[in-house]
């Protein structure tokens, strides 16, 4: 922490700034492209008003009573609606030109906000820079001596990728419209402009069809949206700068289509309703119903749905029902293809006439390329960088998704060094590297839930946004979780639920009101990583296994695991000499240690936390060897390497996921302990 204050005060010398060392007291997330900082502050009473000029479009018309409604949520002071006079008024906003009917890729994203001690002004080329900039402002009110108030500045600002966007998968487990609302909000705070929305799988298909009701009343399991739905929901989002991009999975992960409609299957089924075969299904792609049927359905929901774009899926196409089909091997050799891959380059190329004939962009996951795929598809790339940069060099558009995958559980810093033109898309020319569009996050739902999503999601896509955001050289990890930190407890203002379900949660499991020695330990661990999670309840159906459990609470990051970890770091930096850090290392293992006899109680009383009584033990011991090991070092000796050995088997154990939870202090204990007993030099 010292040398960040360092950093502050240097920076300070100066006031205008380049984007990657935007001043540390502005919390602003993701960081516009460039700032000045001038002297002062215009105040932010109860006399706040907004008046618009320029050119007027709906969006505007929600979008500033919605602006007006979260700055009296954030500052608690009932603000006057009433558009201002805009020769008096706190906020001018100009809007030069109305935006498109349907939201495209590629508008005019950009804003400028000048804010003076008398007045803020905001102008925006098109109605979606403005309500950016409406975000932007609503981060940089904070509580000064003088009252709320926003810094005199000037900031420039524009997106650096068009397509910025998130997954949310619905079909796993199904999400009501309300947690879908309040997720869009959260995007739109971060300026994130795609909702790409999963909504077939093996386990669901999750919109009503007029034209072939049986796929949402028997592959739904009830749960669905209807169409009158989804046009709300769509409302919502163009409200908030969001496109909406449905994807319907073929020929893989169409199970659920299958349950009403076998006779679109590889096999005969049956395919009863509400059991789940994961990736046993694929669509019969070599007979002529199924592109009747297929038509039909897009047509339909290319009207529903009126994005241009239009996502097939494309991924993890499971052989076995081709293979074992005779007729379809059969018509693999008499149209001279090889193999499988071949057969669904045929159905890609076949669906994508039928995808541009309803007037859409046809999209797909990178297994779709093919050399005869058409240019015209845009590739998301999930299995790996390369991918991206190999479409993008074939000529097709394509977006970046390896590494922006939630649902592995990893910290924020480990997404947010991810950067869609780094690694092979690095070595592209200017030409090709304008292809790729951007990057989204993918939430992909095996293993959560309503209440939980929130906390998956959030705060650590707010890192994810930045990265597509705001220029390159933004990279910082110390900034971006300093910035993170903040804008965690803002997004609970948009009733977003990672922070305050964590408490319920922990009272669920623990079935009592104390649950401060529960918190602790909780604090400490992370739901397992990379798709290390098993399902210790009995499955299929998916939708029924109750998500309840403390990997179900714990955070995906742990806030006190990365401040320890930076604590150790920095001690660790200063060559033991930092005893404030120290003393904090101390302060927490000895908490850690004395936690276990007062959690145990707890852990052995409810059924839902005795499995966890393994980890609060190594918690402790971890904790003990700290100790030893800051002694040993504080007097200079180097401990045993017996000792060693046996604390980095508990360090190991610890790190390896018991009731789907790893203990994540460990990794900053063995840096303590490797310093307590350095490994001898090997003799020859
Ligand atoms: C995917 O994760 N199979 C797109």
């Amino acid at each position: 922490m010292r040398t960040l204050h360092l950093v502050v005060s240097v920076l300070f010398l100066s006031t205008c700034f380049a984007a990657a060392q935007m001043p540390s007291t502005l919390t602003l997330m993701p960081v516009p492209a460039k700032i000045q900082l001038g002297a002062g502050q215009l105040v932010v009473d109860q006399l706040f008003t907004v008046a618009l000029t320029g050119a007027k479009d709906a969006r505007l018309d929600t979008g500033i009573p919605g602006f007006l409604d979260q700055l009296s949520r954030q500052t608690g002071m009932p603000l006057n609606k009433d558009s201002g006079d805009s020769t008096k008024a706190t906020l001018v906003i100009r809007c030069e030109n109305a935006g498109r009917k349907v939201q495209e890729l590629g508008e005019d994203e950009s804003y400028t906000l000048e804010v003076t001690a008398a007045r803020a002004t905001l102008t925006g080329p098109t109605p979606l820079g403005v309500l950016h900039g409406l975000q932007t402002l609503l981060q940089l009110v904070e509580p000064t001596p003088a009252g709320f108030a926003v810094p005199v500045l000037t900031i420039h600002d524009e997106p650096r990728f068009a397509w910025r966007g998130l997954l949310i998968d619905v079909c796993r487990h199904f999400m009501p419209l309300d947690v879908m609302k309040r997720n869009l909000d959260g995007m739109a705070a971060l300026k994130l402009n795609v909702l790409h929305w999963h909504l077939s799988d093996d386990e669901g298909f999750r919109v009503e069809s007029k034209k072939f009701p049986k796929l949402h009343e028997m592959g739904s399991q009830g749960q669905y949206y209807t169409q009158a739905e989804i046009r709300e929901f769509i409302g919502y989002a163009r409200d908030r700068g969001i496109r909406v991009v449905p994807e319907f999975e073929m020929p893989g992960h169409s199970r659920s289509i299958v349950v009403g409609y076998p006779e679109l299957a590889s096999q005969p089924g049956p395919y009863p309703p509400g059991r789940v075969a994961r990736d046993a299904t694929a669509l019969d792609v070599t007979q002529e119903k199924t592109y009747k049927f297929l038509d039909k359905l897009i047509g339909e929901m290319a009207g529903l749905f009126p994005d241009s774009y239009f996502h097939i899926g494309g991924d993890e196409v499971n052989d076995k029902p081709w293979n074992s089909n005779p007729k379809i091997q059969e018509f693999i050799r008499a149209h001279g293809m090889k193999d499988n891959r071949d057969l669904q380059a045929y159905f890609n190329k076949s669906l994508e006439k039928i995808v541009s004939k309803h007037g859409k962009i046809m999209m797909g996951w990178d297994e779709v390329l093919h050399p005869d795929l058409p240019k015209t598809v845009v590739v998301q790339s999930w299995r790996g960088q390369e991918s991206l940069a190999t479409a993008a060099k074939e000529g097709y558009r394509g977006l970046l998704s390896n590494g922006y995958y939630l649902d592995l559980m990893w910290p924020a810093a480990r997404h947010y060094a991810v950067d869609p033109m780094s690694g092979a898309a690095a070595t592209l020319t200017p030409e090709e590297a304008k292809r790729i569009l951007g990057g989204e996050a993918c939430m992909w739902a095996e293993y959560i839930t309503p209440e939980t999503i929130d906390s998956r999601v959030w705060p650590r896509l707010a890192a994810i946004a930045e990265r597509f955001w705001s220029p390159p050289d933004v990279k910082d990890p110390q900034s971006m979780y300093l910035r993170l930190d903040e804008v965690s407890w803002r997004l609970g203002w948009l009733g977003l639920t990672h922070e305050s379900n964590y408490v319920p949660m922990l009272h669920r499991l623990a079935g009592t009101e104390d649950i401060r020695a529960l918190r602790v330990l909780a604090d400490a661990v992370e739901p397992t990583k990379d798709y290390t999670r098993s399902e210790v309840f009995p499955q299929p159906p998916v939708k029924t296994v109750p998500m309840n459990r403390l990997s179900d609470a714990a955070r995906p990051e742990s806030a006190v695991a990365r401040r320890f970890a930076e604590l150790v770091g920095t001690y660790i930096e200063s060559g033991y000499k930092d005893s404030a850090a120290e003393a904090q290392i101390r302060a927490w293992c000895v908490k850690w240690q004395g936690n276990h006899p007062t959690v145990k109680p707890l852990l052995e009383r409810s059924f839902l936390l005795t499995e966890d009584q393994p980890l609060s033990e190594d918690l402790a011991t971890l904790s003990a060897t700290g100790l030893q090991a800051l002694d040993a070092i504080g007097k200079n000796q180097s401990l045993p390497e017996a000792w060693r050995a046996e604390q980095l088997a508990v360090v190991q154990r610890s790190m390896q996921p018991r009731a789907n939870v790893v203990v994540m202090v460990a990794p900053s204990i063995q840096k303590l302990i490797e310093a307590a007993s350095p490994q001898t030099a090997s003799h020859p």
